[in-house]
């Protein structure tokens, strides 16, 4: 028997190293571990043993099983991380300085993840909403819970307009008009263009997009934010990924959150895109704050909400690897045409 047991982790060992892909490895965990497999055969066959030798084989066989279980798991695991690096290698043919591809219009790759975040969303029975550009005081910021003179206006350089009036400088502005508009319970996202003041760079631009949400009903928690979060990225980057929490400031949030998800570049190994730490901040979000919820209309000791505000251009930046903010709002056809046939 324990002849047989080594022969047959020889084989599995064989096995494992050569299996290449997900179905492969699934074709070795059943061959092993399936109903018919050989381990199963060999349980199978300590019938015809001694009590002793029952005990004996038994052990070893268990031993066996579980070595051949978490090798099959840590594989899998590694498969999959080989092939998001390769899906994220593949993803980086795109190249401002290439030729023009098409003579034909393409659409704008700010258009094709707004258009696949909607299409997450309405899955998940979100509906997408449409919101101004130019927004008032309250909108913007009052209603948010960021009275005037609060210093949480520095954080963000405001165009304002001669009438009083500024141009939205976070689709968290549309939170107040949503809330009013549906009431509680609601699902909404609401994607749209944000303008600050802001010095532009590779990594900063004065008009940029964010796609805010909000899930409001009975027994909202944390868990419910994270699980549509994770959801909705895992789509969107069509593979498994993972995310983690810290505490972030949002006088709009109580409790607040920084939303990291592991580096899409590295696999969360650590690398220069993700700083060696593994992880790439992606979107605030949190607990909707009950002052918010009231200048809404909803009352908050029957409610409660989460809210996120995912950077969208950002997240268009990291799936389609363009590493300077500014070919988006370039109108250069030969940068933009590289996503016609995405
Ligand atoms: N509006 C914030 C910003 O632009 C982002 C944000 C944070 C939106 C937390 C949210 C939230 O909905 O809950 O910096």
């Amino acid at each position: 028997m324990k002849q047989k047991i080594e022969e047959l982790k020889g084989r599995f060992e064989a096995g494992l190293s050569a299996a290449r892909d997900e179905a492969e490895l699934d074709a070795l965990r059943v061959a092993f571990l399936g109903k018919k497999g050989e381990i199963t055969d060999l349980l199978k066959g300590m019938r015809d043993l001694t009590p002793e030798g029952k005990k004996e084989a038994g052990q070893l066989i268990n031993t066996l099983k579980n070595e051949v279980e978490a090798s099959i798991t840590a594989r899998a695991e590694a498969l999959k991380n080989e092939a998001l690096e390769r899906a994220i290698r593949e993803a980086k043919h795109y190249n401002p300085t290439l030729p023009k591809k098409t003579d034909r219009g393409s659409y704008h790759p700010i258009t094709l993840v707004a258009r696949r975040l909607a299409d997450i969303f309405s899955g998940m029975g979100f509906t997408v909403e449409d919101f101004v550009e130019v927004v008032d005081d309250y909108q913007c910021f009052e209603a948010l819970n960021i009275p005037k003179y609060h210093p949480a206006r520095d954080m963000q350089d405001t165009y304002y307009l001669e009438n009083g009036q500024l141009l939205k400088t976070q689709t968290s502005a549309a939170q107040n008009h949503i809330m009013k508009k549906y009431g509680a319970p609601l699902r909404a996202i609401f994607p749209g263009r944000c303008f600050r003041n802001e010095a532009t760079d590779a990594c900063h631009e004065n008009t940029f997009f964010q796609m805010e949400g909000m899930m409001i009903d009975k027994d909202i928690s944390i868990s419910n934010l994270i699980y549509f979060m994770k959801k909705m990225l895992s789509e969107v980057f069509e593979s498994d990924i993972n995310v983690r929490l810290r505490p972030g400031y949002f006088p709009f949030t109580e409790p607040g959150f920084e939303l990291d998800i592991s580096c899409t570049i590295c696999g969360g190994k650590g690398c220069p895109s993700c700083k060696n730490s593994g992880w790439l901040e992606l979107c605030p979000c949190g607990m909707i704050h009950p002052n918010v919820l009231i200048a809404g209309g909803i009352d908050p000791d029957e409610y409660t909400g989460f809210a996120f505000g995912l950077g969208m251009t950002r997240l268009a930046m990291m799936k389609y690897g363009v590493k300077d903010i500014r070919d988006f709002n370039s109108g250069n056809l030969k940068a933009l045409s590289q996503f016609e046939s995405l």
